[in-house]
């Protein structure tokens, strides 16, 4: 039952510990003052008392927890959770999307796919994660008033992967867009089946490490093909090789150049990527 909890929170088990302290300290707080108020309020113990009991420890519950959180560093876990709890109460937000798209580039994809959502009642991007704090893309987050997270490599590969981050901010789902560091197996565990890649060109062909950008297509030109394109996938442990969820060609010429083809495929992108990722996000279970 603990790993259940544990795995849905998506937390470590020392952060897991913490939250079940919490939540045990701040219900025996939540007790003890509603008692005492009760107690002042001079109540006998008859079925009303127990009434205005219930209804005191439930107004009182939440403070309880969120002051202990506090001294136990996990504010920030309770808040959102706390949150989540009065969207599912009210039914505000219900079945909500939350995005974190991953980039490190220019960020062209990003801007389009925030533009494509920006009206979307269900998906909302929420952060933009990158690991260049020159990065065009977060131009692009900032003046779209979304919060950013710059990653660092150690964390990110030999850390949690920032899973406890993207969940505060309940995150469930990533699109990366421009992103180039292999994605750690803990983060794909996290995210199984949500986390979904763009590359510019048609795998299984000019995929693998050190395959991304223009090295792609030098590599279509100096071969002399005749075709390119896009590939849309989710993610899996190895560069380019998850399951391909679309893909768009266009022709290759001999009159082309890595810098014409780049052209091409960016418009290929610019057209799918963001349909794709609404289509996928919608329907992700
Ligand atoms: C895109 O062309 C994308 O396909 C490529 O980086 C570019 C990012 O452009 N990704 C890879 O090569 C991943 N292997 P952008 O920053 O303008 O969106």
């Amino acid at each position: 039952m603990f790993k259940k909890w544990k795995e849905k929170w998506k937390v470590s088990w020392l952060q897991f510990t913490l939250i079940i302290c919490t939540f045990a300290c701040g219900g025996s707080l939540c007790g003890f003052a509603g008692k005492k108020l009760l107690a002042f309020r001079l109540l006998e113990k008859n079925a009303l008392y127990f009434i205005i009991y219930i209804i005191t420890i439930s107004i009182l519950w939440p403070f309880c927890v969120l002051l202990i959180s506090i001294p136990l560093g996990q504010f920030a876990f309770f808040k959102n959770y706390l949150q989540r709890m009065a969207n599912t109460m009210t039914g505000k937000g219900k079945g909500n999307k939350y995005i974190a798209i991953f980039a490190s580039g220019a960020g062209s994809n990003a801007a389009k796919i925030i533009e494509h959502l920006q009206n979307n009642q269900h998906i909302q991007v929420a952060l933009i994660v990158c690991n260049k704090p020159q990065a065009g893309v977060l131009n692009i987050a900032k003046a779209n008033n979304i919060e950013t997270l710059l990653i660092e490599k150690d964390q990110f590969f030999r850390g949690d992967a920032y899973i406890n981050v993207l969940n505060t901010k309940n995150i469930n789902f990533i699109v990366l867009a421009g992103f180039l560091w292999k994605v750690p197996a803990a983060l794909i565990k996290a995210y199984p089946n949500k986390i979904i890649n763009i590359h510019p060109a048609l795998l299984p062909k000019y995929g693998g490490k050190g395959m991304y950008g223009h090295f792609v297509h030098e590599a279509v030109v100096a071969n002399g093909e005749t075709e390119s394109g896009i590939t849309i996938h989710y993610v899996n442990e190895n560069f380019d090789e998850g399951k391909h969820i679309f893909q768009a060609s266009c022709a290759v010429s001999k009159a082309d150049t890595p810098a014409t083809v780049a052209a091409k495929i960016q418009q290929l992108e610019h057209q799918h990527f963001s349909r794709v990722v609404e289509e996928v996000v919608l329907t992700a279970k």
